[in-house]
């Protein structure tokens, strides 16, 4: 339990008190978990984010003192008249792998010039900088738990953009001594989340007589929940010894889709559900992440707790009270 409890709390606290702490991305699934940690330890905190794909109620559910700015990352000028900042958590992207097959060059400037744009405010104020990248930038690995040094063959333009941000961020710490870190999620879940278990969610409240499974369902994702997430961000932001590395991050165990399918009906008791696979894959999925994320845990002494099997029912709960239903 070393990234729990009163020592946890209060190293942290030395190191983000007060600081000026800007947010890029701030209004999306992440970005939101992560702001409202961080007002624990400050009130300088500034969320970027143009509201492509974040959502307004989560930038109303937070403090009123949070200096909330509507702007696209690719607006260098305008990021780049933020005020000084400290820290830079750079989680701006676009996230949608299939969008990014369609629109690859608007992701490659979202995510990859964006990166780029971020890095170089983090250069101007001297800041240090956690760059917020993915699993995809390994794509279809045949070696699972697949670790920090596996081959990088991304599968989507959306990875290719990751990665390309990463190599930015390895090239200014090389070249200019740039004070960084970089992290690779696995799936990330939690209140306010998008992705599968969302989609899922939503699917059954629009029709609970059938289920269906983009793909074959035999896909596998490793799921890590948003609040050990949030603990690795703070870790990477503040530990030293994180400088100029990049960390896996993840619970470290897969579930098929289809099984995640079915404990999702179990859960809400839907049990003449009919579960339907289209059995073709979206263009750049891949067929298993599986992270090996033992590097996090010896050098950040990160320790991620929450198994989503333990919390998938307290998730559909939370979830439907935010959106109004009681029932399906
Ligand atoms: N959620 C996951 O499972 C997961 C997995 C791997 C990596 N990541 C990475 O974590 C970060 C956060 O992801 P998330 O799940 O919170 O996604 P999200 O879509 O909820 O948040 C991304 C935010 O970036 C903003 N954004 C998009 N384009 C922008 C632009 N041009 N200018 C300014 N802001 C822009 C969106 O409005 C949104 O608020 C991303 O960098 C993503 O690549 C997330």
């Amino acid at each position: 339990m070393v990234n729990k409890g009163i020592g946890f709390a209060v190293r942290f606290m030395e190191q983000l008190q007060n600081k000026r702490i800007l947010v890029t991305g701030g209004a999306g699934f992440v970005g939101y978990h992560l702001c409202k940690k961080l007002l624990d330890f400050t009130p300088n905190l500034t969320i970027y984010d143009d509201l492509s794909g974040g959502k307004p109620e989560n930038i109303k559910d937070l403090p009123r003192n949070v200096n909330f700015v509507k702007g696209d990352i690719r607006d260098s000028k305008r990021l780049d008249g933020l005020e000084k900042q400290d820290f830079i958590f750079h989680l701006a992207a676009q996230v949608i792998v299939p969008y990014s097959m369609e629109h690859p060059k608007e992701d490659f400037e979202i995510n990859a010039l964006g990166t780029l744009n971020a890095l170089e405010k983090a250069r101007k104020d001297k800041a240090k900088l956690v760059y917020t990248s993915s699993a995809a930038v390994y794509g279809n690995t045949e070696k699972v738990p697949t670790p920090e040094n596996q081959e990088l063959a991304p599968a989507s333009f959306y990875g290719l953009s990751k990665l390309v941000g990463e190599q930015y961020c390895n090239k200014y710490h090389a070249e200019y001594g740039q004070d960084l870190t970089i992290v690779r999620f696995a799936n990330v879940y939690g209140a306010r989340c998008h992705g599968v278990i969302d989609d899922f969610l939503d699917k059954l409240s629009k029709k609970s007589k059938e289920l269906e499974i983009i793909g074959t369902g035999q896909q596998a994702r490793d799921f890590v929940h948003i609040s050990d997430i949030v603990d690795a961000l703070l870790l990477s932001a503040t530990k030293s010894n994180a400088v100029g590395k990049t960390y896996n991050l993840s619970y470290g165990k897969a579930m098929k889709i289809i099984d995640l399918a079915k404990t999702i009906l179990r859960i809400l008791e839907l049990n003449n559900t009919k579960i339907v696979t289209t059995n073709v894959p979206w263009k750049g999925d891949i067929r298993t992440i599986l992270l090996d994320s033992n590097k996090a845990k010896r050098e950040l002494h990160w320790n991620p707790k929450i198994r989503i099997e333990d919390h998938l029912r307290k998730l559909i709960i939370e979830r439907r009270i935010r959106i109004g239903q009681t029932s399906n």
